[in-house]
């Protein structure tokens, strides 16, 4: 292996346990298509599309040559009242992939930016509809949506929230909808649990209705384990929030793109919310590009509703529309069309949900679920020491050349789109081979 010509101390890392990683660091080096390239030159099979996002495979050459281009003709140009030919296209791009009706696209760079986005959209507009004190906002427990005050806010995970304050002061939570007695070793959408979408009517009567702005869920909760909503479960919810006037949101950070089967889950669910967060696959994760895409009213109401010439949303980024990032994605996108990928991923679904669930009954797996090209096996902690044992699996994994995520004791695999069959037997059979050989710890 070549020295290490960097120090590793300097840089703080994000969702790290640092000291450990830095007395034994993973560092990749390159990638391309299905593998990554470790340090020691070792090929890595990527399990887990990078964190969720490289869909279309690594540094493949269409994207990669529209960034150089791109890089090389307008490095950046200053959005706010400013435009560049890319944000337009792009934007174009995404909402021709979004369900009918949410034909306007609001652009940020990551995740967590698109989430607080969204949320703020959501006062924006009932503000401007004159409801102003609708300013409620509903998550959902195990939810992640990112890191920013409002993601926390109306996320879901403990861990994430303990440290920061009070958080945003108006907002509560949906029970999260995995029951390890009833909706274990589901495929696909689990049968029960359905009724679980009715503790928002509950939560809607406490704050009463004319309070609430928005509801907020992950079609599938993907940070936390893979957890896949129960048949009829968002029917309810839309239902809920059109009985009483509050805005749906979907965050489809991880499960837009071709993750569920098609462009975004809202399509292969059939449930339409009024606005989608996307982020990671609209480029592939070759640049960061975020964003909301949002129903023409909540649009309307917000910039139409204002005097001419002002401001309408005083929100935005630097780089919101960064031209590199816009011209990722309109070659992600185009790539995503001519190869067919979200069809690909539909089609591969089943043989994914095959071998996954053949992990059934290798030793400490609890439970099994899946959905699209997404599956989270869960493993029986060790004894006072939650997460102990993915985390062992999840080195093991890699040694033997695989990647995977570890959410506490779950494993998550989450392919890029063009993974074969013969790699997604390599992929669970290694697997297999790395909790076969933990047996007795
Ligand atoms: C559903 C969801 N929302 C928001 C985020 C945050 O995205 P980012 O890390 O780009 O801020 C993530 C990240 O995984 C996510 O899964």
């Amino acid at each position: 292996m070549p020295p290490r010509d960097y120090p590793l101390d300097p840089f703080w890392m994000p969702f790290t346990a640092n000291r450990q990683f830095k007395a034994a660091p993973r560092i990749l080096v390159s990638a391309k298509d299905m593998h990554y390239i470790a340090e020691d030159g070792r090929r890595i099979l990527d399990g887990t599309a990078g964190l969720w996002c490289v869909n279309a495979g690594h540094c493949r050459p269409r994207i990669v040559e529209a960034i150089q281009r791109q890089a090389a003709t307008l490095d950046y140009s200053p959005l706010f009242q400013m435009g560049h030919p890319g944000e337009f296209r792009a934007a174009a791009l995404v909402t021709g992939l979004a369900p009918e009706g949410l034909d306007r696209v609001f652009f940020a760079n990551s995740g967590s930016e698109a989430v607080d986005t969204a949320l703020k959209i959501a006062l924006a507009c009932h503000r401007a509809r004159g409801d102003g004190h609708r300013n409620v906002l509903i998550g959902r427990e195990r939810g992640y949506h990112g890191v920013g005050f409002g993601g926390i806010s109306v996320g879901g995970i403990p861990a994430n929230r303990k440290a920061y304050g009070s958080l945003l002061p108006r907002v509560d939570h949906l029970p999260h909808t995995h029951d390890p007695e009833r909706n274990a070793w589901s495929r696909g959408q689990p049968a029960w649990g359905a009724h679980l979408a009715d503790e928002l009517e509950r939560i809607v009567a406490l704050h009463d209705p004319s309070n609430i702005a928005a509801v907020i869920v992950e079609p599938v909760a993907c940070s936390t384990g893979v957890l896949v909503p129960p048949r009829g479960y968002l029917e309810k919810l839309r239902a809920i929030c059109d009985r009483h006037g509050l805005l749906l949101i979907f965050d489809e950070v991880i499960t837009g793109f071709g993750r569920s089967g098609a462009a975004f889950a809202a399509q292969t669910f059939g449930v339409t919310p009024d606005m989608i967060t996307f982020a990671k696959g609209v480029t592939s994760g070759t640049v960061p590009l975020a964003g909301v895409v949002v129903r023409r009213g909540i649009y309307e109401a917000v910039v139409d509703g204002a005097a001419e010439g002002v401001v309408e949303f005083a929100h935005g980024y630097t780089y919101s529309g960064h031209p590199l990032a816009t011209a990722a994605a309109e070659a992600t996108l185009a790539l995503y069309h001519e190869e067919r990928l979200f069809d690909r991923a539909r089609e591969l679904a089943p043989a994914f949900e095959e071998a996954v669930h053949g992990l059934k009954g290798a030793p400490h797996v609890i439970d099994i679920r899946n959905f699209g090209l997404m599956a989270g096996i869960e493993l029986e902690p060790l004894p006072g020491k939650p997460g102990a044992r993915g985390y062992r699996v999840f080195l093991k994994c890699f040694e033997k050349g695989i990647m995977t995520r570890v959410a506490g004791d779950i494993i998550a695999l989450s392919p890029p789109l063009i993974i074969s069959k013969q790699q997604i037997d390599e992929l669970v059979g290694t697997l297999g081979s790395v909790l076969r050989e933990s047996r007795g710890n």
